[in-house]
This record gives structure tokens, C-alpha cells and sequence, in this order.
């Protein structure tokens, strides 16, 4: 089967981002969200993204305006996934929402179509056992920025077909990514190893073995890292990066328990360049 139609359900940082790479893919694409004003601003964004692309010279104006041209909004879940061959989740990562997204879209979609999550670290299987079609549910995991990073990692829940899992193999090249395929496991493959980085960086902080910044500079000179840790803990969110430890602590055990100097930096406020400091403080930069 071929993917012509796809409904990306959460139009926030990610599902806008898909849109994006989707609709520039050559799919036709729906956003959903739950205000119209949430959804303007959604395809002002993409709209911008796609004009820088055009002063880069990476596309051509008849690409961006074929793309803009490939793209629609609706605040109607059950008009928004009328069409679709495929629907994306990338609502806000609480199980119970995914669950009550799997088992609307069940019930307003052909039997056919392919249910995808966006989700970092939930189960794809959890939420293919709401619906009548375990076997069309898969996770599809892109990262931020979706329309610069090149991977998605494709996540096999418990009864994920082979056919499901290369139609979304196929999705994701037609958007330009690289995939690998990961069997279903808390963090999945890249968050799992990011986050152990990150904790050891709060530990040698913490030991006062180095400074920040010449931590940041050894992983980027000495092992190629493109951010150093704390730069990259900055942008993430400190709260966000201390949620995904304590999930996989749970799940995966001891050698997950977040470092007390990060819960500390989270407990005084510090959330990284949201809040104008994290490790490091933005204020001075502004
Ligand atoms: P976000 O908070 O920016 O966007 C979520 C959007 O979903 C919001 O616009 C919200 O209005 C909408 N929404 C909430 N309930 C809805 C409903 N019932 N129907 C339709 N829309 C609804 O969240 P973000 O960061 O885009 O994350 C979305 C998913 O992507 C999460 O599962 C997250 O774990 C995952 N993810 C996030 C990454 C990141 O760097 N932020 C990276 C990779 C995955």
C-alpha cells in the first residue's frame, strides 16, 4: 500500500515537523489539533521553515509552494482522518491520551490504516491493544528539529506486521529520514543511550572532575559529538531529560537513577533555556 494521505493527530513542536518533511515528501497531509489557532500557527511555521529552506537553495520556490499546496488543517478529528492511509500521533506523551487517540481513530478509519505514535519511550503495543488492528500499529520516532535530523527510529510493538512495518519504512524515506528498526523497549535505542551520557556528564560535573564547558568541549572535539551534553540538556529541558531518567530507573533499573545534581537544577527552577538557565545561564546572553 501506498501512503497518499496521511493525518498527523497534534500539531506542537513534532507533529508540526512532520507535517513539514511529510508534505515536502510528497504526501498529501492533514494536521489536527485541537484549536484552529494552534493550527495556524502550526502552518505559519512550516511556511517559514520552507522560506529559509528556499534562501538556503536547498528548494526551489515551485517545491515550497507545491508542499504549502499539500497540506490542510482541521480542528474535526473525524473529517481530519476521512482521507488518510496512515495517522500519526504526536499528541503530548501521556499513555491516556494515546489511548483515547488509538481507540477514536479506530472507530472513524478503515481497516487498512496504519496507526503510528510519535511517542519517545510509551508502548506501541499498550496502544494497539485499544484498537481492532494490533497488527497496522507501529511507532515512528522522529527527532527535533524534524525537518534538519535525518533519523527515525521504527519501533515493532508486540503484533506489528511486516507489512506495517515497511509501509513505514517507506513513509519515512519518502520524508527523507534514515530509519533503523527497534523492537519495542523503554527509550528505545538512541534515548536510552543519550540519557546515560547526560547523567554521567551531571556526575563529573558533580565530582568537580571538570568544568561545563570544557565537558561540552571534550565530547565535541574528542568524540565528534555535534552539542556537548549540557548544551544539549539545555535545549531539551531539564525537566523533560529528568522524566525520561526516572522512567527508564523504573523500567530498566539502577543504572538509570538520575544523578542529585540534575534533580537538584530541576528542583531550583533550572529547566535549561526555557526557563534562561539550566547548566548554563542564557540570561547574560540575551
Ligand atoms: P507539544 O506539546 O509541542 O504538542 C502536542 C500537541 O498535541 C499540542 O499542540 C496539543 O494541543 C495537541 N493535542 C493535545 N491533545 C490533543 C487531542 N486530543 N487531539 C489533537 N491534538 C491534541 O508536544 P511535542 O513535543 O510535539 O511531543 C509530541 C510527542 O512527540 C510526544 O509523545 C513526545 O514524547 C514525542 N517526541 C517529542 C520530542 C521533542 O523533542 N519534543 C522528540 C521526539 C518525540
Amino acid at each position: 500500500m501506498e501512503v497518499k494521505n496521511l493525518t498527523i493527530i497534534g500539531a506542537g513542536l513534532m507533529g508540526t515537523g512532520i507535517a513539514h518533511v511529510s508534505a515536502l515528501g510528497g504526501i498529501r497531509t492533514t494536521l489536527v489539533d485541537v484549536s484552529s489557532e494552534i493550527l495556524e500557527k502550526a502552518l505559519a511555521k512550516i511556511e517559514g521553515h520552507l522560506q529559509k529552506g528556499m534562501e538556503l537553495e536547498k528548494i526551489d520556490r515551485e517545491m515550497m509552494e507545491q508542499s504549502l499546496g499539500r497540506l490542510k488543517s482541521e480542528v474535526d478529528l473525524e473529517r481530519g482522518v476521512r482521507e488518510a492511509d496512515m495517522v500519526i500521533e504526536a499528541v503530548p506523551e501521556k499513555i491516556e491520551l494515546k489511548l483515547e487517540i488509538f481507540r477514536k481513530a479506530d472507530q472513524l478509519c478503515g481497516k487498512d490504516v496504519v496507526f503510528a505514535s510519535n511517542t519517545s519511550a510509551l508502548s506501541i503495543t499498550e496502544m494497539a491493544a485499544v484498537t481492532q488492528r494490533p497488527e497496522k500499529c507501529i511507532g515512528i520516532h522522529f527527532f527535533n528539529p524534524v525537518h534538519l535530523m535525518r533519523l527515525v527510529e521504527i519501533v515493532r510493538g508486540l503484533e506489528t506486521s511486516d507489512d506495517t512495518y515497511q509501509i513505514t519504512k517507506e513513509v519515512a524515506e519518502g520524508m527523507g529520514k534514515e530509519t533503523v528498526e527497534v523492537k519495542e523497549s523503554p527509550g528505545f535505542v538512541t534515548s536510552r543511550i543519550n540519557v546515560l551520557i547526560g547523567n554521567e556528564a551531571f556526575y563529573l560535573l558533580q565530582e568537580g572532575v571538570a568544568r561545563a564547558e570544557d565537558i561540552d568541549k571534550a565530547l565535541k572535539l574528542g568524540l565528534n559529538h555535534p552539542m556537548g551534553p549540557f548544551e544539549l540538556v539545555d535545549l531539551v529541558g531539564l525537566d523533560t531529560r529528568l522524566s525520561v531518567l526516572e522512567f527508564l530507573h523504573e523500567r530498566l533499573g539502577e543504572k538509570y537513577r538520575p544523578c542529585p545534581l540534575l534533580v537538584k537544577y530541576v528542583k531550583a527552577g533550572r529547566l535549561g533555556r526555557k526557563t534562561d538557565k539550566g547548566v548554563y545561564d542564557y540570561t547574560r546572553k540575551r
